[in-house]
């Protein structure tokens, strides 16, 4: 298996959901110092990953892939050694086909020099998307991708350079039927630390209402993926939203307690310069994200749902266990779970603390989250006594 380079789910920042394409050296580098600023670096997102459109149209005269000169005037090397002296990490996307998604040079026939120059460039994270690949002859297209991702994944390892790889093949059979979508999720964990199994998030010119459904529908679908998780080897659904407009605290809220629940990566996409302070404090909430980053590793599991709830738990290190209640409905509603259904051990009574308001309450069976609002998730800590 590759390294084991993620014991705890990998936390960030990436461009691709809030300016796509619109990047350069001072965007990037403007959000990595908003990241120190903010003090968000400190509580983990310490990896700022350049996502797709980084690159010139044509490989070099070597056949090397370069910076796009306009957008990164320095260069890579550059920009990684800028990002390190700020105590953060460098990411960087390629694709394995021919083109990434949006048309630059692929990695396709290239993965050795590519992985070579990336370790020259002190990358210390990769996310390798899976557009343009031709299905080789004589082989299904399960056959090419796993192919195609295991030379990068070696390519990667021989580098000599820890660099987190970040595999995005499951995406591309999402809608294969489980069975397979699920067996590619098998080989991606093992060529990969973590990788993306769903549709992206909504990006940031689209409506809020489209912007909730997808972390709805993102969270839905890995919610059913719990099983395929191991410590180190994560499921990735996607960049976290807050900061981005027109999400309410609610929702935003929601998607963090969520995404750590289910041990996601954090990797927020956003504006880190422009994030009001309630954003910035559900980002930066120590105790959501200790949930997430719990030494046990293990991607929490829906115990109870109905249309419009759902309940998750994860057990932690400590033997405590988080509980999440999620109102997805458009009214609120008081949601409940017994303990023997969270999983809790048998015991006189249970001490819950609110991870979100900071609130300490007592229950002798029962986790009750009272009128949950809309679009709302409750996040305990439940200690049994
Ligand atoms: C795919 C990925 C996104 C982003 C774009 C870039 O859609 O899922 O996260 O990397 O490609 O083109």
């Amino acid at each position: 298996a590759y390294p084991n380079l993620a014991p705890t789910p990998p936390m960030g920042w990436n461009n691709w959901s809030y300016y796509m394409c619109d990047i350069n050296e001072k965007v990037v580098l403007d959000n990595a110092r908003a990241l120190v600023r903010s003090g968000l670096a400190r509580r983990g997102y310490r990896t700022v990953t350049v996502d797709d459109c980084w690159m010139s149209r044509q490989r070099g005269p070597r056949g090397e892939l370069t910076a796009d000169p306009a957008k990164f005037p320095h260069g890579m090397a550059h920009l990684g050694r800028e990002l390190h002296r700020l105590g953060l990490k460098f990411g960087i996307y390629e694709d394995v086909g021919t083109l990434t998604c949006e048309k630059y040079p692929g990695s396709l026939g290239h993965f050795r020099e590519d992985a070579e120059l990336f370790a020259r460039w002190k990358v210390d994270y990769v996310k390798a998307d899976g557009c343009n690949v031709p299905v080789a002859p004589g082989h299904t297209k399960e056959e090419t991708y796993r192919d195609l991702y295991g030379q990068m994944s070696r390519a990667l390892r021989d580098s000599g350079r820890p660099i987190t790889f970040s595999v995005s093949a499951p995406a591309y059979f999402q809608f294969a039927g489980d069975s397979v979508w699920h067996r590619v999720i098998g080989w991606s964990a093992e060529l990969g630390n973590l990788w993306r199994g769903g549709r992206d998030v909504a990006l940031q010119k689209s409506t809020p209402a489209a912007k909730w459904s997808s972390i709805v529908y993102n969270f839905r679908y890995n919610a059913r993926l719990a099983n395929l998780q191991s410590p180190g080897r994560w499921n990735d659904p996607d960049f976290l939203l807050a900061g981005d407009t027109g999400l309410t605290r609610q929702e935003i809220q929601s998607q963090m307690s969520l995404w750590a629940m289910m041990a996601a990566p954090l990797i927020s996409s956003t504006d880190v310069g422009g994030l009001s302070a309630a954003a910035r404090k559900v980002l930066g909430n120590k105790k959501v994200i200790a949930v997430d980053q719990d030494a046990l590793g293990i991607q929490g599991t829906v115990v109870q749902q109905d249309d419009g709830s759902a309940v998750l738990a994860k057990p932690l290190k400590n033997g405590d266990r988080a509980i999440a209640l999620f109102n997805s409905g458009d009214t609120p509603r008081t949601l409940s779970v017994t303990a023997d259904t969270a999983g809790l051990p048998d015991a006189d009574s249970y001490r819950l603390h609110d991870l979100v308001t900071g609130r300490r309450t007592d229950s002798d069976g029962t986790i009750v989250a009272r009128e949950v609002p809309a679009h709302s998730t409750v996040l305990y800590r439940v200690t049994p006594d």
